[in-house]
């Protein structure tokens, strides 16, 4: 029963794209920003693998993380939660979606006012308090509709639930759904209903309800659901997704709760996928520049992973992801174009570093990978299986036998190695006019890595043969051994590869290969 966990810690980007200039951000990086704070805590995250995630250095890399991981940089021309999302789920978005920094045109309030026989007032952009505050009073008095935006993709409407009952409300805004279509397809209508009998006591409620625009093709939720398996929404997923491939879905009220739905969710007999947002690091602390708050939320959520992981069953990944960023210690309280971070963890997933990968909808290939579910999108599938990386590793060790430096033996050597931290290097032998400074694959690859400061091996792959053919195995020598086991502990999985096409290796150990090896342990350091 394979199920994905896939948690979405809403804005905690980690650093600015290349094109940021573009979307009005520059020197922003949420991640960093929080981290600078002394109430930030990761050590949960953190040994799963977010300081060893590219460009996050400056969290301090560890040398064994537990868990896959990636940077993701978003594709789409957006910057907002709906197409981060999508993007995420499988769908690239080419144009932003609507703003309306001047209020929207008059076609569109026209339409709106005739539909709904009331008139609207405000219609700029506007902060959600604020506006209750500034136009509550008229609203009282007229019946008029207050109708503001943000900087996000949102046609907001606010109106007192004595004036306006709040079915009535939530029918304007299908109203107005249907309206902003095509050039106005605005990300989100948002019901915004408040309480109170004077700008002192107006108060928003919890009825806060969107209406999403209706992604424009399948995404990976289609296909997981279509594919008869369970797609579980907790938090604002579903209004994200207008409901499209949900098959059951919860609201929560902020992190605190999210995080118990999804907790809850362990203890659920499904297969598929269980897709949590968790808005309050944006709606509280990344739009309101609270610095304190935002790095507090993490380390509660950081805090929180252990109860989890515990808890996970042997079939489970989990994925912990974000949508956009949104610094809280930037120039403006919009969000920030920034890559996202990806951590994944489960007893399927095979510590490796995927890099810098160039569109979120890597996330749906990988999602989709994992649960057997055929889903046609942009994205590249991040195979953590143990079996994928053997045998990247070995294909690797293949690849690198082409820059073998061989004139005098002719026989070309190849190996390919991960290391602790799940980086994969490779090398090749170097011979020597005068023989004995010949320099054999493995060492190659292993020096490599060493010097870059890695000095720790999960895996190693070893191929060659004469002239390049690769005609049974070409195990080790000698001297490679014990150089390995400086590195590396009995256990170490070694694959022998012994067929380039189609590609067979055996997979023996470190142990098997050198018994009662000698190892750094009998020297008195
Ligand atoms: N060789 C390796 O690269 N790795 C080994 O473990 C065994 C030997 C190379 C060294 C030399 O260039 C060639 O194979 C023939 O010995």
């Amino acid at each position: 029963m394979k199920r994905v966990f896939l948690i979405v810690l809403d804005s905690l980007g980690i650093g600015e794209e290349p094109d940021a200039m573009h979307f009005g951000d520059r020197d922003c990086n949420t991640m960093k920003r929080i981290s600078e704070h002394p109430c930030y805590r990761n050590g949960h995250t953190r040994s799963i693998g977010l300081a060893n995630i590219d460009g996050q250095e400056y969290l301090g890399p560890i040398e064994r993380p537990t868990g896959a991981f990636a940077r993701l940089r978003e594709r789409s021309m957006g910057k907002d939660t709906t197409i981060g999302h999508w993007e995420i789920a499988g769908i690239f978005s080419p144009k932003p979606l609507p703003t309306y920094p001047n209020g929207f045109p008059k076609e569109v309030l026209d339409a709106f006012e005739q539909a709904t026989g009331r008139k609207a007032i405000c219609n700029k952009p506007y902060s959600g308090t604020e506006v209750i505050k500034d136009y509550g009073t008229e609203h009282m008095k007229t019946g008029a509709l207050i109708v503001y935006t943000s900087a996000d993709s949102v046609f907001q409407i606010a109106a007192n639930e004595a004036v306006v009952p709040l079915e009535t409300l939530y029918e304007y805004c299908r109203i107005a759904r249907k309206i902003l279509t095509g050039p106005h397809a605005v990300g989100r209508v948002i019901a915004r209903p408040f309480v109170g009998d004077s700008p002192e006591t107006f108060k928003r409620t919890a009825n806060r309800h969107d209406f999403s625009l209706t992604p424009p093709s399948p995404t990976m939720l289609d296909a997981i659901s279509g594919a008869g398996k369970t797609v579980y929404s907790i938090g604002k997923i579903y209004d994200i997704f207008a409901g499209e491939g949900i098959t059951e879905y919860v609201y929560t009220h902020g992190n605190t709760e999210g995080m118990q739905k999804t907790f809850e969710a362990l203890d659920k007999d499904f297969e598929g996928l269980c897709f949590t947002n968790l808005v309050d690091f944006d709606m509280l602390y990344g739009h309101r520049q609270d610095v304190e708050g935002y790095a507090k939320a993490f380390a509660e959520f950081d805090a929180w992973l252990p109860a989890f992981i515990e808890k996970m069953r042997p079939d489970d990944v989990l994925m912990i992801t974000a949508d956009h960023g949104c610094d809280p210690g930037d120039n403006h309280t919009d969000h920030t174009r920034e890559y996202i971070p990806l951590l994944m963890y489960g007893k399927n997933v095979q510590t490796r570093n995927f890099g810098t990968r160039t569109t979120f909808a890597d996330i749906a290939a990988t999602v989709c990978n994992y649960l057997d579910v055929p889903y046609e999108c942009d994205g590249t599938v991040m195979d953590f299986s143990e079996k994928a990386i053997s045998d990247e590793l070995a294909r690797a060790a293949v690849g690198a036998m082409k820059n073998a430096y061989v004139p005098y033996s002719h026989y070309t050597v190849g190996a390919a190695l991960l290391t602790g931290d799940g980086v994969l290097y490779t090398g090749c032998n170097i011979e020597n006019a005068a023989y004995g400074p010949t320099n054999c694959a493995e060492r190659t690859a292993i020096f490599k890595a060493v010097s870059e400061g890695r000095t720790t091996l999960r895996m190693i792959a070893v191929a060659g043969g004469k002239d390049g053919a690769v005609e049974g195995l070409f195990p080790p020598c000698g001297v490679c051994r014990q150089v390995i086991r400086e590195f590396a502990d009995d256990d170490l999985p070694v694959l022998l590869v012994k067929s380039a096409v189609p590609l067979a290796y055996e997979r023996v150990t470190l142990g098997d290969l050198l018994p009662y090896s000698f190892s750094p342990k009998f020297i008195q350091k």
